[in-house]
């Protein structure tokens, strides 16, 4: 085998083909899709609305490079994410192609931002132990994932990364550690505090409390240090809300996007941020020092232009919310049966689990035995360091139906039964 997948010395199944929330094997096995890939493909497979636009924008334009032109297409989409963010707030979007890669573009952006306002020493951040933002080296480095991080630590920045217990410590404790942790190296030298709105694959849908954002930003706001929201994960209707920060009430100066913006159609994140981020950088030196090649991909912003559409069409934040009630009410009562499940959690269509991790090797047996029945389903890290590899997430597409989710739980509750 030419092509590199993760694990070097398995052999992957091939995928044949896909449609709604399944995917069909190489010898014509279906899997019903309870993680939609990697947390991404929120519309499901081979959607009928989509595939006969993305025919259509191939026909008319695929690709314009940024330096020499705009796109309609591009603009479009940056007036569309403008118009879901709250009140407003998000101005200007800066279009990437991963995840990984809207960080990097907000750590620049928040540098770049305190450089036009005459204050270059400002490149440090603040982030959080249990998180995960992205694989490059400066996303890697905002990351406390160990897993992922531990090979590369040497080359890695050390940021002050907060270790509190998000569910259990009392808000006073965790701003009283925020607050030593900006002391310790100096406001001054801090650009921004980076932090998941829920925390993904290095939490399994850990979530502070409600007047946590509105806490950390007051802090933020206090010592000049901006806020971004990683919502790669929760951004775009995966919680039930276009962003996972509406949960709180709270808004962030930049936010980074990605996974539900192309929903697997197309490789496209974006960096979505205010005017007051933008204003001294198009008023100072007029260019973000950022981008790649295919940023703002007409074919990628034409896809996730019609994606957001699709979503608000089909009313489909309604069905996040209904079957994210469902599965969650569902996964409370498998809990009652199976011990094994320790904790039950999450918002909208990102649930989790965490395993008992004094069982070692259970998460990859249930992981297996889910897939030996027919049923994706997400690893993430969990335990109270977040380095117990015990957590399962659940997040199907936005337009699963009662039968399908019917379906998922039936074919947890047998893997869990086997794995017992
Ligand atoms: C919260 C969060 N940030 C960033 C990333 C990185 O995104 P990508 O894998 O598209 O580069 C991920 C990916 O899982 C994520 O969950």
């Amino acid at each position: 085998m030419h092509n590199i997948q993760p694990n070097l010395n398995k052999t992957y199944l091939k995928a044949a083909s896909a449609k709604g929330v399944y995917i069909y094997d190489e010898n014509g096995k279906a899997y019903l899709d309870g993680s939609s890939g990697a947390v991404t493909c929120s519309l499901g497979h081979s959607h009928e609305k989509l595939l006969p636009f993305i025919k259509k924008q191939l026909d008319k334009l695929q690709f314009v490079y940024r330096s020499q032109f705009a796109s309609e297409e591009a603009e479009q989409l940056a007036t569309r994410l403008y118009e879901l963010s709250p009140d407003k707030s998000l101005t200007h979007s800066f279009f990437v192609n991963s995840g990984t890669e809207a960080i990097e573009t907000a750590m620049k952006i928040a540098i770049q931002y305190w450089q036009e306002n005459g204050k270059p020493e400002k490149t440090h951040f603040t982030t959080r132990k249990k998180s995960y933002h992205g694989i490059t080296m400066g996303a890697l480095s905002l990351s406390g994932h160990a897993l992922r991080r531990q090979r590369f630590e040497a080359m890695l920045e050390k940021y002050p990364a907060l270790s509190a217990d998000l569910e259990n410590d009392s808000l006073e404790d965790q701003v009283a550690e925020f607050e030593k942790a900006i002391d310790t190296i100096g406001p001054s030298k801090i650009a921004a505090f980076v932090a998941e709105p829920m925390v993904g694959a290095a939490g399994t849908a850990l979530a502070p409390v409600n007047e946590y954002y509105a806490c950390f930003k007051a802090v933020c706001d206090k010592h000049e240090i901006l806020f971004i929201a990683d919502e790669v994960m929760t951004g775009l209707g995966r919680t039930g809300t276009w962003f996972g920060m509406e949960h709180w009430g709270t808004q962030a100066d930049i936010v980074a996007v990605g996974k539900s913006l192309g929903a697997g159609y197309a490789p496209i994140a974006a960096t979505l941020m205010t005017d007051k981020v933008l204003a001294p950088i198009k008023k100072g030196s007029g260019l973000i020092m950022s981008g790649h090649t295919y940023s703002g991909h007409p074919l990628s912003c034409a896809t996730a232009l019609k994606v957001l559409d699709i979503v608000e069409e089909d009313d489909l934040l309604d069905n996040v919310i209904k079957k994210g009630a469902y599965i969650k009410s569902a996964l409370y009562d498998l809990q009652k049966k199976y011990p094994v499940m320790q904790i039950v959690r999450g918002k909208g269509l990102m649930m989790g689990f965490e395993l008992d991790p004094a069982i070692k090797g259970m998460q990859a047996k249930l992981i297996e035995h889910c897939y030996q029945n027919g049923l994706l389903i997400y690893p993430a890290v969990g335990g109270k360091e977040g380095t117990d590899e015990n957590g399962v997430l659940i997040s199907p597409p936005f337009t699963i139906n009662k039968s399908e989710t019917d379906e998922l739980l039936g074919k947890l509750e047998q893997s869990l039964k086997e794995c017992s």
